[in-house]
């Protein structure tokens, strides 16, 4: 039988925090085909996950048998390469003070410490921010753009950057995009969608330097709305996901797990050819040329 088997994997996932968004649904994705994961966590969110874990408020199922056991917590602020590009007030802040190196080449360093080298096989990158994302861009500032790209996209630049001698040499990267990278979604702004636009074009310019450097794969998974912590930032996130239930391809809504699953295979050997990618994990909802609402009510007569 043709399954999906990451045992023996390592993934580091960075972008977790709780348990409603991508980031985690792709971590128990990725455990529940048998890989060890840890995860980066961004500092501000850190205390209110760990507390969480301890607390069992986190919905650690995995499909069949068994609980999510994350291999380990690093601290992760992916607006920093290096500890010298931290300002004084952050590194001073009370999140920050207390912990080691949570730059992006920090985290990398701490990995091989842990872990030897090479000790990552899948790397994702599963976090945005956008300061201004409730302001159209045509008032956004542009230090609200520039952090949108700066946290959102050159953040997997970087990550590949200090990653990459760390990866095994058939290892996937995966980041989650959304379809504001090439179409208007009105209400995704602050420079969001500029961001995404520069992650799918950086995905196929990094597929190719990074796969001919150390023959890894760089993917990107497009995903129709959910409504975790950081979509809900946005404010429209209820409306968009009605939208999509009434005008995709198919019925029913997006669900964390399929993009989870999605990630799994990507991530896997059976992917082994699939580079450069942005692949649509949104029911459909990108294939649309026109709403299909009023078409399908005049069908129904509801
Ligand atoms: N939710 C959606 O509708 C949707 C749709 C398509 C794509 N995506 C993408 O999926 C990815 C995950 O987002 P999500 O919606 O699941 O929300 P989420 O809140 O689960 O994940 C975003 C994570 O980014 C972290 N983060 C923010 N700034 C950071 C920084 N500087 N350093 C490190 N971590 C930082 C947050 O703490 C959070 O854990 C993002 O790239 C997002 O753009 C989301």
């Amino acid at each position: 039988m043709l399954g999906i088997d990451l045992e023996g994997k390592r993934a580091f996932v960075a972008g977790v925090a709780d348990d409603q968004g991508y980031g985690w649904a792709i971590t128990k994705a990725l455990a529940a085909a048998g890989a060890s994961v840890c995860v980066g966590t961004w500092p501000p969110a850190l205390n209110i996950f760990t507390r969480s874990l301890e607390r069992g408020k986190l919905d650690l199922s995995l499909p069949g048998d068994g609980d999510l056991e994350i291999e380990k917590i690093y601290p992760l602020d992916a607006v920093y390469d290096a500890l010298e590009d931290v300002p004084d007030e952050v590194r001073e802040n009370k999140r920050y003070k207390d912990l080691d190196d949570f730059t992006i080449s920090g985290v990398a360093r701490a990995l091989e410490e842990d872990f030897g080298s090479p000790c990552v096989d899948i790397l994702v990158h599963s976090l945005a921010n956008g300061p201004e994302v409730q302001n159209p861009l045509l008032e956004t500032s542009r230090s609200g753009y520039l952090g949108a790209v700066s946290a959102s996209a050159y953040s997997l630049v970087s990550m590949v950057q200090h990653f990459g001698p760390l990866l095994d040499p058939e290892g996937a990267i995966l980041s989650l995009t959304y379809l504001a990278g090439e179409r208007v979604i009105p209400g995704y702004g602050g420079g969001m969608s500029s961001a995404k636009a520069a992650l799918e074009s950086d995905t196929r310019t990094l597929a190719f330097e990074a796969g001919r450097k150390w023959g890894v794969r760089v993917n990107t998974i497009s995903a129709g709305p959910l409504a975790s912590r950081a979509a809900r930032a946005i404010g429209e996130i209820n409306g968009m996901v009605d939208y999509y239930e009434r005008n995709a391809a198919l019925p029913g809504s997006n669900t964390a797990e399929e993009v989870g699953h999605a990630a799994a295979f990507l991530a896997s050997p059976l992917a082994s050819g699939i580079t450069g990618t942005t692949l649509y994990v949104d029911k459909g909802f990108h294939a649309m040329g026109m709403g299909a609402e009023a078409v399908l009510k005049r069908e129904t007569g509801e």
